[in-house]
């Protein structure tokens, strides 16, 4: 395994391996890896000759820079379980080495025909903008054939899938389960930040999401959404940023079980100082 750590040692190797028609496997990170990852790089592996793990914490997605001093950042560790996994090539790039000064401070324009106005648009302003400007950079460099993304940003999987397709890029998307810890919580890199007793009292969302499905059909959505509300909240250390129940295609909220085939609950919850996201498929 080789770990890059300029666009331009990375370019070159890219070119060589596209002149011997090999297939290219991304997989775009910010590191802190965890099952949840390796299962995407294990697919990856499977699907194509060649596969790719970026690890770039990336600034312009982060709107509080608490959060992104905060983000974990652990290379050597992370690099490790790479090599494990047989990944091929890294790409660690500095900051620097990917955006101007000012890239850093202009937001990136971009249409995202609504897709960026609902749950984690709304609540982190910008951040779809910073991530479809470094996804778009990163599949720039590397050309992949497969990108992999985990479903636990159901939002992101929805705006890659638009973004690839309004930019035309010739990669396919694949998203992948999310990856749950024995006791239901999600795997994130955010969960490092857990203290032991956060990361038990964590396990109340995909508790009370497990338990919502029942009221399909016999509850409207937006009683199901009270009820999934109040059920976390009343949880001591939970408090729920938003939840909501939506179409899957369109992210648009949904008044009626009806109204689509397929419907998803898409969660934001703080644990303590730490956001955790999570969804639900209901549909
Ligand atoms: O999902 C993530 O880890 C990031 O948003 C991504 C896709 C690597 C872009 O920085």
């Amino acid at each position: 395994m080789i770990i890059y750590k300029t666009v331009t040692e990375l370019q070159q190797k890219i070119s060589d391996l596209k002149a011997q028609n090999k297939s290219i496997g991304f997989v775009p990170t910010m590191g802190a890896l965890h099952d949840g990852h390796l299962s995407l790089i294990k697919k990856c592996k499977a699907e194509n000759d060649i596969c790719v793990v970026s690890i770039f914490v990336n600034p312009t997605q982060f709107n509080n820079k608490e959060d992104l001093a905060k983000y974990p950042r652990t290379l050597n560790r992370d690099a490790k379980k790479l090599e494990t996994a047989n990944c091929d090539f890294i790409f660690a790039p500095s900051e620097s080495d990917i955006y101007s000064n000012q890239e850093m401070t202009d937001t990136f324009s971009f249409d995202f025909n609504g897709l960026d106005t609902v749950m984690e648009g709304k609540h982190r302003p910008g951040h779809f903008n910073g991530v479809v400007q470094i996804v778009s950079k990163l599949f720039d460099y590397v050309q992949p054939n497969n990108a992999y993304f985990g479903e636990k940003d159901f939002q992101q999987v929805a705006i890659i899938h638009h973004m690839t397709k309004i930019m035309n890029y010739p990669v396919n998307i694949v998203s992948c389960p999310i990856i749950r810890e024995e006791s239901g919580l999600a795997m994130s890199s955010r969960n490092e930040l857990l203290s032991t007793d956060e990361r038990k009292i964590a396990v109340g969302i995909s508790k009370v999401l497990n338990e919502s499905r029942t009221f399909v059909g016999a509850k409207s959505p937006m009683d199901v959404n009270n009820w999934v509300c109040e059920q976390i909240n009343a949880i001591s250390g939970l408090k729920v940023e938003y939840f909501e129940i939506v179409n899957g295609y369109t992210l648009q909220t949904v008044e009626k079980w009806e109204e689509t085939e397929y419907i998803v609950g898409c969660i934001t919850v703080y644990c303590g100082s730490v956001r955790l996201i999570d969804n639900i498929q209901y549909k």
